[in-house]
């Protein structure tokens, strides 16, 4: 594609790390790390818009409930999105009448248009300062093939009475040959809204835990939220926000769900933002969005590029990617931030939201919420609320992580699993050569250590860490993630830190650390 701004492009301006806009515009209070045993009603692990809206949900309900959060609060995935609060989770009401029949589609929709209603009413009853700005989300196309699929998801909207229309023009400066609308959904700063929510909590009574581990949960009447550090929390109901369960209970969650990985880029845009909040229906995927800077500049929120955690090309050329099309599409004045996340997604493309099995009717997942945190995370929150307090919830059965369609499930399972093996086989059989005296100063890369294969990182002072690319999780290869600077597992998307300790799971375990010889 030629552009009047190409000739611009400059692959320097990028910022040298990545570091969420969310973050850089707010300050989170902190709170202590858990180091004696306790007791309470209900454990929420993961400190997410899931575990941090139950929470007050549940402290507000009347409930004595404890927070536990591996590091700091709102730092994972919710910390890394792109704050769309919609229902049009892409092309998915076609796919949903044709898997889950005409009922439970537009009981998905209704799930995500009351989380969006929730959200609004907090945001207006506790006066909440977080950028909320109602917007039209559009899916677009330029494609014969992908304007059929639009129409066919126009068809869907008109059976489940959802408000859409298609368009011919948007105003975003790219051609197009069609456009999906959905009406009045909206964007935020989740870190602002959800901060209000943290208070909240507090003020109710809730307590809350950061860098803090759960290793395991030991079910039973009254169960018990293992720590790390071995102290324990019992309770009467656990709920795991964690994305991958913090406790499998032998149900295989990781067979069921895979990792993925996109990027988001932040730019001070030479054209004008007209509005609205955008995605593009075929690959290589687009999604924009503005929101407010700290100094009241408009910023363009760019994202896409998503692939399976660990299988990327080099993570750089993600960043450029969605930099190429920012410059061409709307000019770059200034490059301000660069950051990425991880979604798991389930095998249906459903989330799998209640009971984590039959047999342990105390403990709660919500997890598999594809690219569509904000408005799913606080659907769970909802339901999950109403589970514990045994109030009816029409969702339930929609979102329960026991079922498990044939079709396409099996086909997605199988596939889910062979890609396993090739990366369980294939990481194994992979010669490396290079060897960790090569490294220069913040550069990571597998390496040959003593004829084995290892994975090393010169920090930017020049020390080196030597890790065992083994995961712990079950014994895959990661590799190394250079926009992270984290080793990644291709399998079920676990990732550590540069010197081995455990970012996301499933792995609970750190990478063992090699001692050079
Ligand atoms: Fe399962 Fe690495 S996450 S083997």
């Amino acid at each position: 594609m030629t552009n009047e701004h190409n000739e611009h492009l400059n692959t320097n301006d990028m910022p040298q790390f990545p570091e969420s806009y969310w973050w850089d515009s707010i300050t989170l209070p902190s709170f202590p790390k858990l180091t004696e045993h306790r007791e309470a009603e209900v454990v929420v692990v993961g400190g997410g818009i899931t575990g941090v809206t139950t929470a007050y949900l549940l402290a507000k309900a009347g409930l004595k409930v404890v927070l536990v959060e591996a590091g700091r609060l709102l730092h994972g995935t919710t910390g890394h999105t792109t704050a769309k609060i919609t229902a049009q989770h892409d092309l998915i009401y076609d796919e949903l009448i044709h898997t889950f029949g005409q009922e439970k589609a537009q009981l998905y929709y209704k799930a995500n248009a009351d989380a969006l209603h929730f959200i609004k009413r907090m945001i207006e009853d506790h006066k909440i300062e977080c950028d909320f700005h109602e917007q039209d989300a559009y899916i677009y196309t330029n494609s014969d093939t992908y304007t059929t699929k639009l129409e066919k998801e126009l068809a869907a909207y008109e059976k489940l009475g959802i408000h859409g229309d298609l368009v011919e023009q948007i105003a975003l400066p790219i051609p197009i040959k069609s456009a999906l609308v959905m009406h009045k959904q909206a964007q935020f700063h989740p870190l602002k809204y959800l901060k209000k929510l943290v208070e909240l909590f507090v003020q109710l009574g809730g307590t809350i835990y950061e860098n803090t581990t759960v290793e395991t949960v030991e079910k039973g009447e009254q169960p018990e939220v293992v720590l790390r550090d071995g102290h324990k929390i019992t309770c009467k109901h656990v709920v795991s926000c964690s994305h991958f369960p913090c406790y499998d209970g032998m149900r295989f969650y990781f067979t069921r769900l895979y990792a993925n990985r996109s990027y988001v880029i932040g730019v001070k845009s030479e054209k004008r933002y007209l509005g609205g909040m955008y995605i593009s229906a075929e690959d290589p995927k687009r999604s924009v969005r503005s929101a407010t800077s700290a100094n009241g500049d408009n910023l363009l929120l760019i994202g896409g590029e998503s692939h399976k955690t660990g299988q990327g090309i080099c993570m750089i050329k993600h960043y450029e990617a969605l930099q190429a099309f920012a410059q061409q599409t709307f000019g770059i004045e200034e490059f301000a931030y660069r950051w990425s996340a991880q979604d798991l997604v389930t095998l249906d493309n459903v989330p799998y939201i209640g009971h984590l099995s039959s047999s342990t009717p105390n403990i709660y997942v919500a997890t598999g919420y594809r690219k569509w945190g904000m408005s799913t995370g606080t659907a769970a929150a909802l339901l999950l609320r109403d589970m514990i307090t045994r109030k009816e919830n029409a969702y339930e059965e929609l979102y329960t992580p026991a079922r498990f369609h044939l079709v396409p499930d099996v086909k997605t399972f199988v596939v889910q699993n062979a890609d396993v093996a090739k990366h369980l086989i294939g990481g194994k059989l992979e010669m490396v050569s290079k060897k960790p005296e090569s490294l220069s100063n913040d550069e990571g890369a597998a390496v040959s250590v003593n004829g084995k294969r290892a994975g090393a990182y010169r920090d930017k002072k020049g020390n080196l860490h030597l890790v065992d690319t083994t995961c712990t999780h079950l014994g895959c290869e990661v590799e190394w993630n250079e926009g992270e600077r984290s080793w990644d597992c291709p399998c079920h998307g676990s990732r550590f830190s540069y010197d081995g300790d455990v970012l996301e799971g499933p792995a609970t375990e750190p990478l063992k650390k090699i001692e050079q010889s």
